[in-house]
């Protein structure tokens, strides 16, 4: 049997010894491709799952291995490695670097990967023509709308085409219709550029363009209810 693109066993995460863990006892599959939204009450411990699963922060116990790779037994640069290799981020606070125009923003990953400058190219241009902004190149941030800026960060995290994408809350600050708008937009890229990933979402719309919707409690993932 291909080996599960995410495998999650026994995680358990406590930031304080005098409070309940965070994260307590989590384990979870995904599957390569696969686009899960995840719901759940704030402060449940979503991003602190994603920060694990990213390599940013240890687990006190428990097992996150991405393509069948122990996290645990990777030091700091084979972690750095693996994230800008095989991972790609998408967070609410764009980070896309308002110095930079936008086709700079989206080649950095790829620059940071050293792939050769010809081929940046190309490619840059092909995932700005993907999420709608093939014309805005050599356009600044600040002269783009939220949900433009938001694309923009889409298209950096998927651009150098990693196999594990990790997105939370991406759309908090959009209004709803442009929020669904980047959120489809996002599970087609994700579903074009072949990789699977995490969703974390407070939106049931934002959930519905996901494979599937768990909720998770901080123990375990369970469908999500329907309603
Ligand atoms: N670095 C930290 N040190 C101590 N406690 C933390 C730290 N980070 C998060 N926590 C606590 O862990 C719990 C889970 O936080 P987390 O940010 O993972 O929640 P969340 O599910 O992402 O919430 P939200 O939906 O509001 O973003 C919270 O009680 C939070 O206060
Ligand atoms: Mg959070």
């Amino acid at each position: 049997m291909a080996a599960a693109l995410l495998a999650v066993e026994g995680l358990v995460r406590r930031y304080r010894a005098d409070r309940p863990a965070v994260i307590d006892g989590l384990g979870f599959t995904l599957e390569p491709g696969e686009w899960v939204a995840v719901m759940g009450e704030s402060g449940v411990g979503k991003s602190t799952l994603l920060n694990l699963i990213a390599g940013l922060d240890s687990p006190d116990a428990g097992s996150i291995r991405l393509d069948g790779r122990e996290l645990a037994g990777l030091d700091d640069d084979a972690l750095t490695l693996l994230r800008r290799e095989s991972m790609g981020f998408v967070f609410q606070a764009f980070h896309v670097l308002p110095y930079l125009s936008v086709g700079r923003n989206v080649a950095l990953p790829l620059e940071l990967n050293g792939v050769p400058a010809a081929s940046i190219a190309t490619r840059v241009a092909t995932v700005l023509a993907d999420v709608g902004l093939g014309d805005a190149l050599d356009r600044l941030p600040r002269e783009l709308s939220g949900g433009e800026m938001q694309r923009v960060a889409i298209a950096r995290a998927l651009v150098h085409r990693p196999r594990l994408v990790l997105a939370d809350e991406p759309t908090g600050n959009l209004d709803p219709r442009s929020a669904t708008q980047v959120l489809e937009l996002l599970a087609r890229t994700v579903r074009a550029y072949g990789g699977g990933g995490l969703l974390i979402t407070h939106s049931r719309a934002a959930a519905a363009t996901a494979d599937r919707a768990v909720e998770f409690d901080g123990r375990a993932f369970r469908p999500l209810s329907p309603g």
